[in-house]
């Protein structure tokens, strides 16, 4: 087991030598390594089994340390980033030369982040270098939102874990570019999109679904869990009722249905509460000996849309 504590300045000395230190943020734990340092980078993608076409969030302490990483902070990301930072939003804009080509998997952008999580934003500070960081979880898997989960999966493979408690926002950030026609959001997350509306007006949504994303983090079968997950349409798929199956709901249980084992979000019915609750009951339902889990939709209002999209990517197909 990898050693896990709150020792900022263990963490800091760690990642000055090239380590990779788990990091707790407002969404999910993130797997961090030195983001100037391509030797401390590789092992980022050598621990996760993560392809190196999947780009990496680079996470700074202000708005001042994103500029220095970026050739052209666009007056929209300027905006964004005053609204909203620390926060779970992704500014994704031009690069600067000194951020590593593997960093941004030779992409001429980068995507910065500014992460709302006390310990994490000293550790930023302390260490006074950027740090690239996807989620602390095997490729292809359910992100971590508890120390404990990154130990559970990555122990091995990370030098320190830096435990923040639970994470309160529980999905990742909501990812957004800057396109001629204006402002894009690539992946809904942490950030309603209405919110930055409310403070840039109307934005498009490329949300991509398909097997050969722009942004790889869209893999369609992202997310899963060990055993398959069936989105609710009514009907469950056959032999599961026979073997058992695991059932994640906001707060009731579809009539008719008798799962072996459930997981409501929210008995109250809050969305954020629900998706701080998500991954870990993808998670335990599906280390579970369960024919799978049927997930059903959350409304579609404030984070039940980004929650959506994660339910239908970890019932997307399995990865071969
Ligand atoms: O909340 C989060 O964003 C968490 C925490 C740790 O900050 N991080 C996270 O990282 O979810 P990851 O690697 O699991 O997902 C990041 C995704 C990539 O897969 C990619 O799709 C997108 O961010 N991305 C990163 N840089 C990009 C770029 N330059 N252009 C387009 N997409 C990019
Ligand atoms: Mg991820």
């Amino acid at each position: 087991m990898a050693q896990v504590g709150t020792d900022v300045q263990h963490a800091a000395e760690i990642l000055a030598r090239g380590g990779l230190v788990a990091i707790p943020t407002e969404t999910v734990y993130g797997l961090a390594a030195d983001a100037l340092n391509p030797a401390a980078v590789l092992r980022i993608f050598e621990a996760k089994q993560r392809p190196h076409f999947d780009p990496l969030i680079v996470h700074v302490p202000d708005l001042e340390s994103a500029r220095e990483l970026s050739s052209d902070m666009h007056p929209l990301a300027v905006r964004l980033a005053e609204a909203f930072w620390p926060g779970p939003l992704t500014l994704v804009v031009p690069k600067a030369d000194r951020v590593p080509d593997l960093v941004t998997s030779g992409l001429d952008t980068v995507g910065l982040r500014v992460p709302a999580h006390p310990l994490t934003l000293e550790l930023l500070r302390l260490c006074g270098r950027p740090l690239a960081a996807p989620s602390a979880n095997p490729f292809g898997y359910v992100s971590p939102t508890a120390a404990a989960h990154v130990n559970a999966q990555l122990s091995e493979r990370v030098d320190y874990i830096l435990d923040g408690g639970p994470t309160q926002v529980g999905i990742e950030s909501t990812i957004v570019g800057f396109e001629p026609d204006g402002l894009v959001v690539y992946r809904l997350g942490g950030l309603e999109v209405g919110a930055i509306e409310s403070v840039i007006g109307k934005v498009r949504l490329a949300i991509n679904q398909s097997s050969d994303p722009k942004a790889p983090g869209q893999l369609l079968n992202h997310y899963a869990p060990r055993i398959p997950v069936h989105i609710f349409n009514g009907q469950i798929p056959d032999g599961w009722a026979d073997k058992g199956f695991g059932i994640i709901a906001l707060n009731t249980v579809p009539s008719g249905l008798f799962p072996k084992e459930k997981r409501l979000l929210s008995i109250d019915g809050d969305l954020n509460e629900a998706a701080r609750n998500l991954f870990a009951a993808l998670r335990e339902l599906g280390d579970m000996p369960l024919a799978g889990i049927v997930a059903v939709p959350l409304p579609e209002v404030g984070l039940g849309p980004a929650m959506n999209d994660r339910l239908r990517r970890a019932a997307g197909p399995r990865p071969q």
